[in-house]
């Protein structure tokens, strides 16, 4: 699995269940690695899409506790092990967990690579990703060359974990 995200200085990713900055061009980068994969998302990544309607194109798996939540067109899980059984046919490769907080939380550490645009600056956020500079296991691999776009400087980056936790070690 891989996690895709964007983040501020402080590794900050979201606030009142939206985004903290607007980027068109991480938008399309986000599109690109995902189209016609798996994406893992919690219940209120989302409630934060448009329309609050699963991605077009991939497939998707949304984690809830709520056993009464149906969603058209996506898997709804409601625990880590029904995530593992939905998941584990599925190449590692083609699984990416997009977020929100709860979930980065959760399950950064069965990652094997994470996607992540640095956005400099620093906004209020309600929600972070792991601050993978300095968590164990993690490095930094590439770093992008810096863009700007909207007056935001960013970069796409990329982090390795030396040892992903399968996931069937956490259910
Ligand atoms: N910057 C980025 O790249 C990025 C990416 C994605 C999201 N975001 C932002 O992140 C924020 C949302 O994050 P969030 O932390 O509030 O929510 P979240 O992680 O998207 O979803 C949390 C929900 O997932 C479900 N859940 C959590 N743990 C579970 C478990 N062990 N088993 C089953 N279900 C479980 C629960 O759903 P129920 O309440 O239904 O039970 C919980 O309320 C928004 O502001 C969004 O814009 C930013």
């Amino acid at each position: 699995m891989q996690a895709i995200v964007a983040v501020d200085d402080n590794w900050g990713i979201g606030r009142e269940g939206g985004m903290l900055f607007h980027l068109p061009e991480d938008l399309k980068h986000f599109r690109r690695l995902t189209l016609g994969k798996t994406v893992v998302m919690g219940r209120r990544t989302l409630d934060s899409l448009p329309g609050g309607a699963p991605l077009k194109d991939r497939h998707n798996i949304v984690l809830t506790r709520n056993a009464a939540l149906h969603v058209p067109g996506a898997h709804v899980v409601h625990s880590l092990s029904e995530l593992w059984q939905a998941l584990k046919d599925t190449p590692p490769d083609q699984v990416i967990l997009m977020g929100g907080g709860q979930i980065y939380a959760l399950l950064i550490d069965c990652c094997d690579r994470a996607h992540v645009t640095h956005v400099r600056g620093a906004w209020p956020a309600e929600h972070c990703f792991p601050d993978l500079s300095t968590r164990p296991g993690w490095r930094l691999v590439h770093r992008g060359e810096e863009q700007k776009q909207n007056g935001l400087h960013y970069a796409f980056c990329e982090y390795e974990n030396a040892a992903p936790r399968p996931l069937d070690q956490l259910s």
